[in-house]
């Protein structure tokens, strides 16, 4: 395709990634897709391996998986995916011209993570990417045990976390726009999305991020702002000011069987 022809098709299209066509062009994407491959720690090298890449929408990640070397990738959506969709978030038009800009081979599967399962992906994949999608989903541990159907060794889990400083395994519910706005569900804490994972089958659970460095500040901060808290101000039962229950989180988690 020509240059010209390429940047003019990028040009009528929304874009939720920020990926390199080639020839000069990136599209104009809402994430600042490279930054969160690093964060997710996306392994350098996929040689071989299969890659199933959930939720992909402009399908940045499955295209990256493949230029590290993935054998086969399947990339699934729903939501942003199929336009007939009364809960549609756009289209799969972005995902079709960057795979056909950049020559590639990754399948793409209109399904819901509520419908996975190895007989409909032809198998089950080395890796599997779950990112920015868990929080949508109106049942997590049953969509979750749909995604270990079908994760043969590592689960790539990137999610929004809320409650952060509670140490028991909790989630806050938003029944309606309380976080953003109507698709989120769920904001599982960092314990939360490990017991999730743990209930599912995976017995070995990473986290990536936070680093644990920056988890340590965090805590920090929150343990200091609690002190001056209750020192100047003893009759609000509030939280303090400091206090922000919301992050992200990536955990790496395997399956042994
Ligand atoms: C916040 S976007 C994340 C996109 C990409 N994975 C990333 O991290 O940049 C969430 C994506 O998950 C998809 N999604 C949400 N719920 C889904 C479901 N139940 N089944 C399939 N896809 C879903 C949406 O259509 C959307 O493309």
């Amino acid at each position: 395709m020509e240059t010209a022809e390429l940047e003019r098709r990028v040009g009528e299209l929304g874009w939720f990634h920020s990926i390199d066509l080639g020839q000069g062009v990136v599209t104009p994407g809402l994430s600042d897709s490279a930054k969160l491959a690093r964060r997710v720690a996306l392994p350098a090298d996929l040689s071989g391996q299969s890659v199933l890449d959930i939720g992909a929408w402009d399908g940045y990640y499955s295209f990256e998986a493949e230029r590290r070397g993935a054998s086969r990738v399947v990339a699934v959506d729903k939501h942003s995916w199929s336009t007939e969709d009364p809960e549609s978030w756009g289209s799969q038009d972005g995902f079709l011209l960057a795979r056909e800009a950049l020559g590639s081979k990754v399948e793409d599967v209109h399904a819901d993570v509520m419908d996975l399962s190895p007989e409909l992906l032809g198998g089950s994949f080395d890796v599997v990417l779950l990112l920015g999608v868990l929080y949508h989903l109106r049942h997590p541990l049953l969509g979750l045990e749909r995604v270990a159907s079908v994760t043969r060794r590592q689960l790539i889990l990137e999610t929004l976390i809320d409650l952060r400083y509670l140490r028991r395994p909790a989630a806050a519910f938003y029944p309606g726009a309380e976080h953003l706005n109507v698709t989120n569900w769920w904001g599982f804490n960092r314990a939360g999305v490990i017991g999730l994972l743990r209930a599912v089958g995976f017995d070995e659970i990473r986290v990536v991020w936070p680093a644990s460095g920056a988890r340590r500040l965090g805590e920090w901060a929150y343990n200091a702002g609690n002190v001056v808290h209750s020192r100047f101000d003893r009759s609000r039962n509030s939280l303090p000011l400091s206090y922000i229950p919301t992050g992200r989180l990536v955990v790496h988690a395997f399956r042994s069987s």
